[in-house]
């Protein structure tokens, strides 16, 4: 209890045999283990406090801002009024029976009860329907045929 306090926490390996380390050498390595020892403990206790106050920080915020997030609503099937439904009626209204744009040809199959996708739609103008050949290829193209195809597909239910 009278000198050396720290003597106790000395962690360095004892020296190898024969070779007997100084006195100066176990107190200085005292002083340096427990200045270690001191400076660890301080960091770890700041660190913790820092750490749990960032936490209690961090985390209603957290939790607030993650709403989830819904994509997968289907539009409305409602029928669309735009330039898909005006080329339909000109370009494939005589040959096909589609409600929602007032057409009743009777030549190829009501696209009502059909409800092709938009993909097959496109796959129709492009082949000319099924490729029975009763169809014409290429009625429409590109961004008029994408128009039709989504007009179709959404005003058929497809
Ligand atoms: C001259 C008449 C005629 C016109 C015009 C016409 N079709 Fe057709 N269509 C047909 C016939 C007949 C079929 C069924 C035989 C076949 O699929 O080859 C058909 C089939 C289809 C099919 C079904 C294809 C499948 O794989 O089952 C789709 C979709 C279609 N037509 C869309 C259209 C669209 C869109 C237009 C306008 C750009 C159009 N048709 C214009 C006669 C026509």
């Amino acid at each position: 209890m009278t000198e050396e306090p720290v003597e106790p926490k000395q962690e360095l390996a004892p020296p190898p045999d024969g070779k007997p380390g100084g006195a100066a050498a176990w107190i200085f390595g005292g002083w340096i283990g427990a200045l270690v020892a001191v400076l660890v403990v301080a960091a770890w206790l700041v660190g913790k406090d820092e750490g749990r106050r960032q936490a209690e920080n961090a985390a209603p915020t957290q939790v607030a801002t993650a709403p989830p997030a819904k994509t997968t609503a289907k539009p409305e099937p409602a029928a669309p009024a735009g330039p898909g439904k005006q080329l339909f009626a000109t370009k494939c209204g005589s040959c096909h029976t589609l409600k929602a744009a007032g057409t009743n040809g009777a030549v190829g199959p009501s696209l009502d009860d059909l409800q092709p996708d938009a993909a097959l739609v496109e796959a129709a103008i492009q082949n000319g329907g099924a490729g029975s050949g009763a169809m014409p290829k290429g009625l429409a193209a590109g961004n008029d045929a994408k128009q039709i195809a989504d007009f179709v597909a959404q005003a058929a239910g497809g």
